[in-house]
């Protein structure tokens, strides 16, 4: 059987390959928005503290795990659960497994949603939808506004009196003008986005083709086209990132999003920051559900893990700190205000900045496209996982476990995809779907993954094992490792879950 497996052309197409998992809309997307909403949107100091929590979890945290996490992948040669199965028989240990191929197909399920929007970017950019700057809003906007603010029901009765006393507490016409006005202006990036999420039909339908791209990839096998196709756009990526951030940097004001993003305020910081923070840096890194194990599957037992996990965990960040300096950065560049938490970030704050360049449809097409490939290789690591499990476990033909997976994931998008229209009201805990399948996955999930695959690695694996596997680093350094993956990683891990638990009991 292992004969028939893939293998990646050396080492650098597995840095590549986990790089291009790594890489995606966790970075683009989610860090700058988590961030942003840490820091609490007016002056994002809480920002800081965030993303210091997150640096923590990357060195001390996930680089431990995702070398054990590889490891286990390369010795047992398979899918998550046949991993475990071949270097456990008989035992629990192929459940961790089972618990990555439904964590990985859930976060492919909400991640595809996002992924699609990127696809309806690159066309909204193409018929050059961004071509206006702010837009003003309607009366009957305004009077919801007001009453957001307020923190009152818009169609109640005690908003009709918040709008007369906002209204009658601007007694000089011209000073009533100009609260007006503020309240009238609308980015209209942001308002074009929040039209794309109430509309039902483009939501599923995105999602819909974002889903059957990533299957097509992963029919095809995902070596010759992903692998190929990443070693030219994944740098390009970059690259547009590194033009941006320098554009950023130049603009008044620009450099104030370093305050918020590296001058942490330490107050802020509490329980669910730093589950938000860690379960943002397993997400990031494609961690704790089985990716990086079955990449690791594929991997010659001649290359080295431990350099490998180093440059993948320190392109991820590099990719993620850039994204979010960028969006930050404009932001307060130019003052702009986004709604809803942030969620929109990437799809707001990015055509303002291109907007104000010199080819600026361009750019946006482009950077969309790119973002566009980035989730897809996340997305293609995802739809491996679950078809890896069929294909070696059940022993279903590639074509048929790639389609299961694929249509299943799909109709678990669905109403990910209508939580931001027709099932906006239907919330459990105050979540919709899509922060439902978010918040498990990242924040419990992943977590819960990561302590039982370092714990594997660390007390199942037997020494000789872990050195042979380590061969290139020395002693004292497989000892390091194997110290934080027995003790330090699980138990950091665990006491950030428990005290979490506890504190919502408790509180
Ligand atoms: N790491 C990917 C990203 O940041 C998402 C992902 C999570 C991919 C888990 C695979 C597994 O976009």
């Amino acid at each position: 059987m292992n004969g028939e497996r893939g293998a990646w052309a050396g080492r650098l197409g597995f840095i590549l390959a986990a790089a291009g998992s790594a890489v995606g809309l966790g970075n683009l997307w989610k860090f700058p928005y988590l961030a942003y909403k840490a820091g609490g949107e007016a002056e994002w100091h809480g920002a800081g503290a965030f993303v210091f929590v997150y640096l923590l979890a990357v060195a001390l945290v996930c680089i431990p795990v995702m070398i054990a996490e590889i490891m286990i992948g390369r010795r047992g040669r398979r899918n998550p659960v046949g991993a475990f199965r071949v270097l456990r028989p008989g035992s629990k240990w192929p459940l961790v497994g089972y618990l990555g191929v439904l964590t990985g197909s859930l976060i492919l399920a909400y991640y595809s949603v996002v992924a699609g929007w990127t696809v309806e970017y690159i066309y909204k950019a193409a018929i050059a939808e961004f071509s206006r700057y702010e837009v003003e809003v309607t009366d009957e906007e305004v009077r919801r506004r007001v009453c957001e603010e307020a923190k009152v029901k818009p169609e109640t009765k005690d908003c009709d009196r918040k709008y007369e006393e906002f209204l009658s507490s601007h007694k000089d016409p011209e000073d009533l003008a100009r609260a007006l006005k503020e309240k009238r202006l609308e980015i209209y990036p942001d308002r074009l986005f929040h039209a794309f999420l109430a509309s039902p039909v483009k939501q599923v339908g995105f999602l819909f083709v974002f889903m059957a791209i990533t299957a097509a990839i992963v029919l095809g096998g995902v070596s010759s086209g992903i692998e190929r196709w990443s070693r030219i756009l994944m740098p390009l990526l970059y690259v547009m990132l590194l033009g941006l951030v320098v554009r950023v940097a130049t603009l008044p004001g620009g450099l104030k999003a370093l305050d918020s993003l590296f001058v942490p305020d330490f107050s802020r910081l509490d329980l669910d920051l730093l589950l938000l923070a860690l379960g943002q840096a397993f997400f990031s890194l494609s961690l704790g559900m089985g990716a990086m194990l079955t990449y690791g599957s594929y991997l010659s037992p001649k290359e080295r893990i431990s350099s490998s996990a180093f440059a993948i965990a320190g392109l991820d960040t590099l990719v993620a700190l850039m994204a979010a300096f960028v969006i930050f950065g404009a932001i307060s560049s130019y003052g702009l205000s986004i709604r809803g938490a942030g969620i929109g970030n990437l799809f707001t704050a990015v055509p303002v900045i291109f907007l104000h360049m010199p080819g600026g449809t361009f750019l946006t097409i482009v950077f969309y496209v790119l973002a566009a490939f980035a989730a897809l290789t996340s997305t293609v690591s995802l739809l491996e996982v679950a078809s890896a499990y069929l294909i070696d476990e059940h022993r279903i033909s590639r074509p048929r476990a790639v389609i299961l997976a694929a249509s299943v994931i799909f109709a678990l998008g669905v109403p990910c995809a209508l939580s931001f229209n027709l099932l906006s009201d239907f919330k459990v805990l105050g979540l919709t779907c899509f922060d439902i399948f978010d918040y498990t996955t990242s924040n419990l999930a992943l977590p819960a993954g990561g302590i039982l695959i370092s714990l594997f690695a660390g007390w199942m694996l037997r020494r000789e094992e872990q050195i042979e596997e380590l061969f290139e680093v020395p002693g004292w350094a497989v000892s390091l490792w194997r110290f934080s993956v027995r003790f330090v990683a699980p138990l950091a891990i665990f006491a950030v879950l428990v005290g979490l638990l506890l504190g919502r009991v408790v509180g």
